[in-house]
């Protein structure tokens, strides 16, 4: 029932909302993951989408809840900033190897609050790294704008914007549609338990059509997840009986992503 009304709003959105604004091709290129709410599933959704991708994770967090420390990247071991040193340098950073087991990383840093460049240091960096990498990049932000955010989002085909069906949440994605008009937004309905408000899902769909967004695959909401202690995405393992519906949920919402101005 749930994922009927969900698929349905998607298809009555892309009918609504046929001239979203696509930015060029490139290839490799850079997916952002943003939203100007805490807590609503950008950090699982950056790694998970990298790892389905092979991707090099870039993190632009920071706060210790990102997927940097989640990755086993301490800060306070290490001599160097990779973020902050690429930024500082011009230079292309080296991402950290997963082993397989993980995404590449490009890892955060604490201090890359006050060290951020401008909006537009940062898109040109990130698809020069892209392309010197001959690598596509998922970044995950911060939460709210700030500059590497909009950097993030300038640069990429496609920013994916996980949706928790909240009043709160849709308070804050009306916001984050309002200030940054004309880019390439793809809703992920987040976290959704089994019979979302219908309130919930028109104000969804008000939004997606009155600001051309199209809305992509929902993913569920899974008591698991929080209390989930490896540092290995799910989607990087062999799905299991308690994985597999979030495994083919992260699945399509990467499918979406590929499609999306293609
Ligand atoms: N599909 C899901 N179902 C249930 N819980 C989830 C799901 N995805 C992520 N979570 C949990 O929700 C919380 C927030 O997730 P996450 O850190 O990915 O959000 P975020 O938007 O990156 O947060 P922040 O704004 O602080 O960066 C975490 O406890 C995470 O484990
Ligand atoms: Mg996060």
């Amino acid at each position: 029932m749930t994922s009927e009304a969900l698929s349905t709003l998607a298809a009555d959105v892309a009918a609504a909302v046929s001239t979203p604004y696509v930015p060029p091709v490139q290839e490799p290129d850079v997916v952002a993951v943003a939203g100007f709410k805490g807590g609503v599933g950008k950090s699982r959704t950056a790694k998970e989408l990298a790892a389905i991708f092979q991707a090099v994770l870039t993190d632009f967090e920071w706060d210790w809840g990102g997927v940097t420390r989640g990755w086993g990247y301490l800060e306070e071991t290490r001599q160097k900033a990779p973020l902050l040193e690429a930024f500082r340098s011009g230079r292309t950073p080296k991402p950290l190897s997963g082993q397989g087991r993980k995404p590449d990383l490009i890892p955060g840093h604490t201090d890359f609050e006050r060290n951020q460049p401008k909006a537009e240091v940062v898109a040109e960096s990130l698809t020069r790294w892209s392309q010197e990498l001959k690598r596509r990049l998922v970044v995950d932000t911060h939460p709210g704008g700030s500059e590497s955010t909009y950097g993030a989002m300038a640069a990429a085909r496609v920013t994916v914007v996980p949706v928790v069906l909240g009043d709160d949440e849709l308070r804050a994605l009306e916001g984050l549609l309002r200030t940054l008009t004309d880019y390439p937004l793809l809703l992920i309905p987040y976290k959704i338990g089994r019979s979302p408000a219908a309130w919930a899902l028109d104000e969804l769909e008000r939004l997606a059509v009155e600001y051309k967004a199209h809305v992509g695959p929902a993913v569920s909401n899974y008591s698991w997840i929080p209390n989930r202690r490896t540092r290995t995405p799910i989607c990087a393992s062999p799905p299991s009986a308690r994985t597999a519906n979030f495994v083919s949920e992260m699945q399509a919402v990467a499918e979406a992503v590929d499609r999306y101005g293609r």
